[in-house]
């Protein structure tokens, strides 16, 4: 299964390019980013195999598709002594190990890992996002688009035949795909792959002159359109992680598509609008996106690696990006491995963001308060109201909703964070998080003040609030435990709240993406009628 396909032996070319792509067309940042995360790639990489380890590590020596493709276009980019000949070697693995039977639903998608049962049988049933993931089709075939366009003289013809015909498979397999049919979700308002999707359609069909598939790219495209103008807002908002994938799907509309492309057209409208909302949002000096989170893989972005932390790197430097020295050790490492392509897109990047930008990410621009809507079909009953106050030392976040589903479209509990408060305690950035149990909450966010409500809520429903782990202070007993920031709560609920703890190791509960947390949990009284309602008052 994992011999090498045959064609390999034919393109075992020398490195054709010369090693200066780095030196001569990445400013320092993006070449920091290349090399420090292609010295760390390096440790994983199985030449004998032609595929990365788990980067994640704990997988007893399997191998990883996704970032093995990364590091391909990271070697291709470095091109120094073997390394356009290994990344050769790591494409043809790849599209050798895609599906290719044309009745499945995972057609043109390819493989996690290559140690993998065959999908869909009875031991191995399919399960999507799960035993297959149908945004790999993206993820991978706009990495294969990437190498294409930047490095077409380091690729031999051959391998450059097999890509398109895996870019034309990965299409026309992510066709299949409707949001409500068959467990999938890709809706429009799914950002971040509507995004990949339609890219990835549009090139593809104009470079195999397929006019069906390059019109299908458009057609998606504008689906994307017609609902980011409603409130120039992506659906899928404010997130640490997908606000990055979004941003890179937007600038593949914007460098690789002619001006014919609608993608092209209003994909530097989309990517300025959503910037001048990241940069409001942003505090430099909490280095962290405030909330609400609409996906979230963590509490706090100093300790988890985003693809967000990722874009600030190249922008304004690893020091004021939320990334710590060696961002391996941070949770949600694996992202880690999507460096290359923000390296290798990050000065087309700065040029076109808007005015005042770079300076807004770099230093705090003083208190003041974000509003904005974003809209979510068809989860999303109603727009979604977002109030966001960010001061020197306290950020207060949150967003109304009415939605069809409880955790948000993408019905995570753990990652939809719809009320969020940050603060600095002098040693650390502490974190208030309500943990998502209703299909609708109302919300008023003003300075020091945040009230949750539960329009459709009951005698049964619950507010738990995820209240971070202090390392100044780490038994809490109380609101009055809590380091840095006093909180006073009000409401109708059940005053009389119950305090557990979530540790790695013990406690009640388990943490949440890695993260501990004290849950703090309130009760509607017996017999309750009304709706339930939670008053928080902050001071310092
Ligand atoms: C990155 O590595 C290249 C060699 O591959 C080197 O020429 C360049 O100076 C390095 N850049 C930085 C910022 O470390
Ligand atoms: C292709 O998939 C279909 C549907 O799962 C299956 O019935 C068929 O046997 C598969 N073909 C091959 C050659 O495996
Ligand atoms: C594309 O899919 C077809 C089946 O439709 C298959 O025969 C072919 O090998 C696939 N191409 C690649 C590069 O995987
Ligand atoms: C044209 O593209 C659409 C969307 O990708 C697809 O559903 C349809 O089967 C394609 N038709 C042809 C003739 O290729
Ligand atoms: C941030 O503020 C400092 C001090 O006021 C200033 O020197 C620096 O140029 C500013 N940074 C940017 C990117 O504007
Ligand atoms: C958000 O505000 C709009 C008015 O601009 C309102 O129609 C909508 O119902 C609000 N959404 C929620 C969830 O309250
Ligand atoms: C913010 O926090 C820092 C460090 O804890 C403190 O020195 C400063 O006075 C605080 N500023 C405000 C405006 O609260
Ligand atoms: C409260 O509402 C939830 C969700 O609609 C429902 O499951 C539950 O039975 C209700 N509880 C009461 C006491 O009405
Ligand atoms: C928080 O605590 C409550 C009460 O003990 C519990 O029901 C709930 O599952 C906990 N929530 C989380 C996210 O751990
Ligand atoms: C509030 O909760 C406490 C502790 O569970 C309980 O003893 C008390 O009866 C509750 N009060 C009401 C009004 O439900």
């Amino acid at each position: 299964m994992l011999a090498l396909p045959l064609l390999l032996s034919v393109a075992g070319l020398p490195a054709l390019g010369s090693a200066s792509y780095v030196t001569t067309s990445m400013s320092p940042n993006a070449q920091g980013l290349l090399n420090e995360s292609m010295a760390w790639m390096d440790t994983y990489y199985d030449s004998d195999l032609g595929y990365l380890y788990d980067v994640e590590g704990g997988a007893a020596l399997r191998h990883e598709t996704r970032s093995s493709a990364w590091y391909a276009l990271g070697l291709l980019t470095r091109n120094e002594k073997n390394d356009a000949r290994e990344a050769e070697h790591i494409i043809a693995n790849i599209i050798g190990a895609q599906f290719k039977n044309t009745s499945q639903q995972w057609y043109g998608d390819y493989q996690k890992y290559p140690e993998e049962p065959e999908v869909g049988t009875e031991a191995y049933p399919a399960s999507i996002y799960n035993s297959w993931d149908p945004n790999w089709r993206g993820f991978i075939g706009t990495t294969f688009v990437v190498m294409l366009e930047e490095f077409p003289d380091l690729i031999s013809d051959a391998v450059k035949d097999l890509m398109l015909a895996s870019l034309w498979n990965a299409t026309v397999g992510d066709s299949y795909r409707v949001g409500g049919v068959d467990d999938d979700n890709l809706y429009p308002a799914y950002s971040n792959p509507t995004l990949m999707r339609a890219f990835v359609s549009g090139w593809t069909g104009r470079r195999l002159g397929d006019k069906n598939m390059t019109d299908a790219g458009e057609a998606y495209a504008q689906e994307a359109i017609d609902l980011f103008v409603r409130h120039n807002t992506l659906s899928e908002f404010n997130s640490g992680t997908y606000t990055g994938v979004s941003i890179f799907g937007l600038l593949l509309w914007c460098k690789y598509l002619p001006a014919d492309s609608a993608m092209a057209e209003y994909g530097p409208k989309m990517l300025r609008d959503t910037w001048s909302a990241v940069a409001q949002l942003w505090h430099p000096g909490m280095k962290n996106m405030a909330g609400p989170w609409d996906r979230a893989y963590g509490y706090d972005m100093n300790r988890y690696v985003s693809l967000m932390g990722l874009w600030m790197w190249t922008l304004v430097g690893k020091e004021q990006s939320s990334l710590v020295k060696k961002p391996q050790v941070m949770s949600h490492s694996a992202d880690w491995a999507w460096s290359p392509l923000m390296a290798v897109l990050s000065d087309f990047h700065a040029t076109l963001l808007p005015q005042g930008t770079l300076e807004s990410l770099t230093n705090f621009s003083g208190e003041h308060t974000f509003e904005a809507q974003a809209y979510y079909p068809p989860y999303d009953l109603v727009s979604r109201n977002i109030t966001t106050w960010l001061s020197k030392n306290v950020t207060i976040g949150a967003e109304s909703y009415k939605e069809t589903v409880v955790g948000g479209p993408s019905t995570s509990q753990e990652s939809f964070n719809p009320a969020v408060v940050q603060w600095t305690t002098g040693s650390e950035i502490a974190f208030l998080s309500l943990y998502p149990t209703e299909k609708s909450l109302d919300v008023q966010v003003s300075p020091w003040h945040l009230d949750l409500s539960y329009p459709d809520g009951n005698s049964s429903s619950i507010f738990t609030l995820v209240v971070s782990a202090f390392a100044d202070g780490r038994t809490v007993h109380g609101w009055g435990d809590i380091g840095g920031l006093n909180i006073k709560v009000s409401g109708n609920a059940n005053m009389t709240h119950s305090l557990t703890f979530a540790g790695q190791m013990g406690g009640s509960g388990r943490p949440l993406r890695d993260f501990e947390f004290w849950n703090f949990t309130y009760v509607m009284p017996e017999e309750f009628h009304g709706v339930p309602h939670l008053s928080l008052e902050f001071s310092r």
